[in-house]
Protein backbone atom coordinates (compact mmCIF):
# COMPACT_ATOMS: atom_id res chain seq x y z
CA UNK A 1 0.00 0.00 0.00
CA UNK A 2 1.47 2.95 -1.06
CA UNK A 3 0.76 6.04 1.66
CA UNK A 4 -0.11 8.74 -0.32
CA UNK A 5 2.65 12.34 0.38
CA UNK A 6 1.31 15.91 0.12
CA UNK A 7 4.22 17.96 -0.59
CA UNK A 8 4.75 21.86 -0.61
CA UNK A 9 6.89 23.68 -3.00
CA UNK A 10 6.83 27.30 -2.11
CA UNK A 11 8.91 27.93 -5.30
CA UNK A 12 10.66 31.74 -4.97
CA UNK A 13 7.99 32.51 -2.14
CA UNK A 14 8.34 33.57 1.71
CA UNK A 15 10.20 35.29 4.04
CA UNK A 16 11.54 34.29 7.73
CA UNK A 17 8.81 35.85 9.04
CA UNK A 18 5.50 34.23 6.57
CA UNK A 19 7.58 30.39 6.98
CA UNK A 20 7.82 30.91 10.57
CA UNK A 21 3.69 31.87 10.94
CA UNK A 22 3.14 28.98 7.62
CA UNK A 23 4.92 26.26 9.83
CA UNK A 24 3.28 26.73 13.23
CA UNK A 25 0.30 26.08 11.16
CA UNK A 26 1.21 22.85 9.07
CA UNK A 27 3.16 21.83 12.58
CA UNK A 28 -0.63 22.42 14.64
CA UNK A 29 -2.55 20.19 12.02
CA UNK A 30 -0.21 17.28 11.56
CA UNK A 31 -1.19 14.85 13.61
CA UNK A 32 -5.03 15.56 12.06
CA UNK A 33 -3.77 14.32 8.76
CA UNK A 34 -1.62 11.63 9.37
CA UNK A 35 -2.55 8.92 7.58
CA UNK A 36 -0.91 11.67 4.87
CA UNK A 37 3.33 12.15 4.49
CA UNK A 38 3.82 16.11 4.60
CA UNK A 39 6.19 17.29 3.36
CA UNK A 40 7.93 21.03 2.22
CA UNK A 41 10.47 22.09 -0.07
CA UNK A 42 11.78 26.08 0.83
CA UNK A 43 13.81 28.19 -1.04
CA UNK A 44 17.48 26.75 0.26
CA UNK A 45 18.30 29.95 2.02
CA UNK A 46 15.45 29.05 4.20
CA UNK A 47 16.44 25.54 5.03
CA UNK A 48 18.70 25.66 7.74
CA UNK A 49 15.68 27.68 9.79
CA UNK A 50 12.93 24.88 8.47
CA UNK A 51 15.40 22.39 9.52
CA UNK A 52 15.33 23.70 12.98
CA UNK A 53 11.74 24.38 13.15
CA UNK A 54 10.39 20.61 11.77
CA UNK A 55 13.06 18.63 13.54
CA UNK A 56 10.99 15.99 15.77
CA UNK A 57 7.68 16.69 13.88
CA UNK A 58 6.66 14.35 11.19
CA UNK A 59 6.82 16.51 8.40
CA UNK A 60 9.24 16.34 6.26
CA UNK A 61 11.38 18.69 4.15
CA UNK A 62 14.10 19.24 1.45
CA UNK A 63 15.06 21.59 -1.46
CA UNK A 64 13.44 22.24 -4.83
CA UNK A 65 17.11 21.79 -6.94
CA UNK A 66 20.56 20.67 -6.33
CA UNK A 67 23.50 20.39 -8.67
CA UNK A 68 24.67 17.37 -10.48
CA UNK A 69 28.10 18.39 -8.58
CA UNK A 70 29.34 16.59 -5.05
CA UNK A 71 31.54 20.08 -4.88
CA UNK A 72 33.91 22.72 -6.38
CA UNK A 73 33.83 25.94 -8.92
CA UNK A 74 30.11 25.81 -9.39
CA UNK A 75 29.23 29.30 -8.33
CA UNK A 76 25.58 29.79 -7.10
CA UNK A 77 24.97 25.89 -7.05
CA UNK A 78 24.18 23.75 -3.86
CA UNK A 79 25.56 20.23 -4.00
CA UNK A 80 23.64 16.70 -2.27
CA UNK A 81 26.04 16.67 0.42
CA UNK A 82 24.75 20.00 1.59
CA UNK A 83 21.19 18.99 1.87
CA UNK A 84 22.44 15.84 3.62
CA UNK A 85 24.05 18.20 6.56
CA UNK A 86 20.23 19.95 6.80
CA UNK A 87 18.82 15.89 6.83
CA UNK A 88 16.52 16.50 3.66
CA UNK A 89 14.78 13.71 3.08
CA UNK A 90 13.78 14.14 -0.66
CA UNK A 91 14.45 16.93 -3.44
CA UNK A 92 12.36 17.83 -6.23
CA UNK A 93 14.42 17.51 -9.69
CA UNK A 94 13.39 18.25 -13.02
CA UNK A 95 10.29 20.81 -12.35
CA UNK A 96 9.20 22.58 -15.58
CA UNK A 97 10.36 25.51 -14.24
CA UNK A 98 13.79 24.52 -14.10
CA UNK A 99 13.85 22.62 -17.40
CA UNK A 100 12.26 25.53 -19.53
CA UNK A 101 13.44 28.56 -17.63
CA UNK A 102 16.90 27.27 -16.91
CA UNK A 103 17.21 25.08 -19.83
CA UNK A 104 17.53 21.82 -17.62
CA UNK A 105 17.95 19.26 -19.89
CA UNK A 106 16.59 15.02 -19.46
CA UNK A 107 20.00 14.14 -19.23
CA UNK A 108 21.08 16.66 -16.90
CA UNK A 109 17.59 15.74 -14.71
CA UNK A 110 19.16 12.39 -14.99
CA UNK A 111 22.20 13.40 -13.37
CA UNK A 112 20.86 15.50 -10.66
CA UNK A 113 18.40 12.21 -9.88
CA UNK A 114 21.69 10.45 -9.43
CA UNK A 115 23.53 12.91 -7.28
CA UNK A 116 20.58 13.04 -4.34
CA UNK A 117 20.31 9.01 -4.67
CA UNK A 118 24.22 9.19 -4.00
CA UNK A 119 24.02 11.15 -0.57
CA UNK A 120 20.60 9.28 0.11
CA UNK A 121 18.45 12.15 -0.56
CA UNK A 122 15.10 10.77 -2.21
CA UNK A 123 14.78 12.15 -5.75
CA UNK A 124 11.16 14.02 -6.59
CA UNK A 125 11.38 13.39 -10.38
CA UNK A 126 8.94 16.03 -12.40
CA UNK A 127 7.88 15.19 -15.66
CA UNK A 128 5.10 16.94 -17.89
CA UNK A 129 3.85 17.79 -21.04
CA UNK A 130 3.69 21.87 -22.00
CA UNK A 131 0.25 22.35 -23.62
CA UNK A 132 1.46 22.54 -27.13
CA UNK A 133 2.86 18.69 -26.66
CA UNK A 134 -0.81 17.89 -25.02
CA UNK A 135 -2.48 19.01 -28.31
CA UNK A 136 -0.59 17.55 -30.48
CA UNK A 137 -1.14 14.27 -28.82
CA UNK A 138 2.49 13.68 -27.61
CA UNK A 139 1.89 13.60 -24.02
CA UNK A 140 2.80 10.10 -23.12
CA UNK A 141 6.07 10.27 -26.01
CA UNK A 142 6.97 13.16 -23.64
CA UNK A 143 6.88 11.63 -20.81
CA UNK A 144 8.49 8.28 -21.48
CA UNK A 145 11.05 10.37 -22.73
CA UNK A 146 11.63 12.47 -19.59
CA UNK A 147 11.84 9.21 -17.18
CA UNK A 148 13.70 7.00 -20.05
CA UNK A 149 16.18 9.80 -19.23
CA UNK A 150 16.94 8.51 -15.72
CA UNK A 151 16.50 4.48 -16.15
CA UNK A 152 18.94 4.90 -19.06
CA UNK A 153 21.16 6.16 -16.38
CA UNK A 154 19.75 4.50 -12.50
CA UNK A 155 17.93 1.90 -14.17
CA UNK A 156 14.62 0.62 -12.60
CA UNK A 157 15.77 -0.01 -8.64
CA UNK A 158 15.73 3.18 -7.54
CA UNK A 159 11.75 3.85 -8.05
CA UNK A 160 10.64 1.29 -5.25
CA UNK A 161 11.82 4.68 -3.30
CA UNK A 162 11.78 7.29 -5.66
CA UNK A 163 8.95 9.96 -6.09
CA UNK A 164 7.52 10.64 -9.42
CA UNK A 165 5.60 13.94 -9.81
CA UNK A 166 3.08 14.34 -13.05
CA UNK A 167 2.62 18.10 -13.52
CA UNK A 168 1.62 18.50 -16.43
CA UNK A 169 2.88 22.45 -17.63
CA UNK A 170 -0.47 23.53 -18.69
CA UNK A 171 -1.76 23.31 -15.15
CA UNK A 172 0.77 25.05 -13.16
CA UNK A 173 0.30 27.87 -11.92
CA UNK A 174 -2.77 28.77 -14.14
CA UNK A 175 -6.04 27.45 -12.24
CA UNK A 176 -6.13 24.79 -15.06
CA UNK A 177 -6.35 21.86 -13.37
CA UNK A 178 -6.33 18.07 -15.10
CA UNK A 179 -9.00 16.18 -15.09
CA UNK A 180 -9.16 13.49 -12.49
CA UNK A 181 -9.25 10.93 -15.56
CA UNK A 182 -6.91 13.33 -17.27
CA UNK A 183 -4.60 12.90 -14.77
CA UNK A 184 -5.12 9.08 -13.85
CA UNK A 185 -4.52 8.31 -17.74
CA UNK A 186 -1.00 9.72 -17.50
CA UNK A 187 0.02 8.18 -13.67
CA UNK A 188 -1.48 4.61 -15.05
CA UNK A 189 0.42 5.45 -18.15
CA UNK A 190 3.78 6.16 -16.46
CA UNK A 191 3.27 2.63 -14.11
CA UNK A 192 2.87 0.71 -16.89
CA UNK A 193 5.93 2.24 -18.18
CA UNK A 194 7.55 0.99 -15.41
CA UNK A 195 5.96 -2.27 -14.88
CA UNK A 196 7.51 -3.00 -18.11
CA UNK A 197 10.97 -2.87 -16.56
CA UNK A 198 9.63 -4.51 -12.78
CA UNK A 199 6.13 -4.73 -11.89
CA UNK A 200 6.68 -5.05 -8.02
CA UNK A 201 9.09 -2.03 -7.92
CA UNK A 202 6.12 -0.48 -10.10
CA UNK A 203 3.58 -0.83 -7.40
CA UNK A 204 6.05 0.94 -5.31
CA UNK A 205 6.54 3.77 -7.07
CA UNK A 206 4.34 7.17 -5.87
CA UNK A 207 3.40 9.47 -8.63
CA UNK A 208 2.02 12.67 -7.41
CA UNK A 209 -0.22 14.72 -9.14
CA UNK A 210 1.01 18.74 -9.54
CA UNK A 211 -0.54 21.52 -11.27
CA UNK A 212 -3.32 24.29 -9.62
CA UNK A 213 -4.15 21.25 -7.10
CA UNK A 214 -6.58 22.95 -3.84
CA UNK A 215 -8.97 21.46 -1.29
CA UNK A 216 -11.86 21.71 -3.61
CA UNK A 217 -9.88 19.89 -6.49
CA UNK A 218 -7.65 17.06 -4.30
CA UNK A 219 -10.43 15.22 -3.00
CA UNK A 220 -11.23 13.63 -6.90
CA UNK A 221 -7.51 13.65 -8.07
CA UNK A 222 -6.48 11.73 -4.88
CA UNK A 223 -9.36 8.78 -5.36
CA UNK A 224 -7.59 7.91 -8.18
CA UNK A 225 -6.22 4.23 -7.94
CA UNK A 226 -2.66 5.70 -9.13
CA UNK A 227 -2.09 9.45 -7.79
CA UNK A 228 -0.14 9.21 -4.72
CA UNK A 229 -0.22 12.56 -3.56
CA UNK A 230 0.36 15.84 -4.87
CA UNK A 231 2.93 18.31 -5.33
CA UNK A 232 1.46 21.90 -4.42
CA UNK A 233 2.80 25.34 -5.60
CA UNK A 234 0.59 28.07 -4.98
CA UNK A 235 -1.67 26.61 -2.35
CA UNK A 236 1.27 25.32 -0.19
CA UNK A 237 1.59 28.29 1.06
CA UNK A 238 -1.06 28.71 3.34
CA UNK A 239 -0.89 26.15 6.04
CA UNK A 240 -4.90 25.86 6.14
CA UNK A 241 -5.38 24.86 2.33
CA UNK A 242 -2.10 22.48 2.54
CA UNK A 243 -3.79 20.28 5.44
CA UNK A 244 -7.03 20.61 3.61
CA UNK A 245 -5.25 18.72 0.26
CA UNK A 246 -4.48 16.48 3.00
CA UNK A 247 -6.88 15.72 4.41
CA UNK A 248 -8.36 15.13 0.97
CA UNK A 249 -6.35 12.33 0.68
CA UNK A 250 -6.60 10.42 4.37
P1 LIG B 1 0.65 25.29 -8.64
O1 LIG B 1 0.05 24.37 -7.58
O2 LIG B 1 0.86 26.68 -8.15
O3 LIG B 1 -0.07 25.18 -9.93
O4 LIG B 1 2.14 24.72 -8.89
C1 LIG B 1 2.32 23.37 -9.10
C2 LIG B 1 3.77 23.08 -9.09
O5 LIG B 1 4.50 23.49 -9.98
C3 LIG B 1 4.32 22.32 -7.96
O6 LIG B 1 5.63 21.93 -8.19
Amino acid sequence: MRRKLVAGNWKMNGSAESIRGLLQGIREGAAAVAAVELAVFPPFVYLESVEKQLSGTTVGWGTQNLSEHTSGAYTGEVAGPMLQDFHCKYVIVGHSERRTLYGETDQVIARKFAAARKVGVCPILCVGETLEEREKGVTEAVVERQIKAVLDLEGIGPFAEAVIAYEPVWAIGTGRTATSAQAQEVHAFIRAKLAAFDAHVAQQTRILYGGSMKAANAGELLAMPDIDGGLIGGASLEAKEFLAIAKAGC
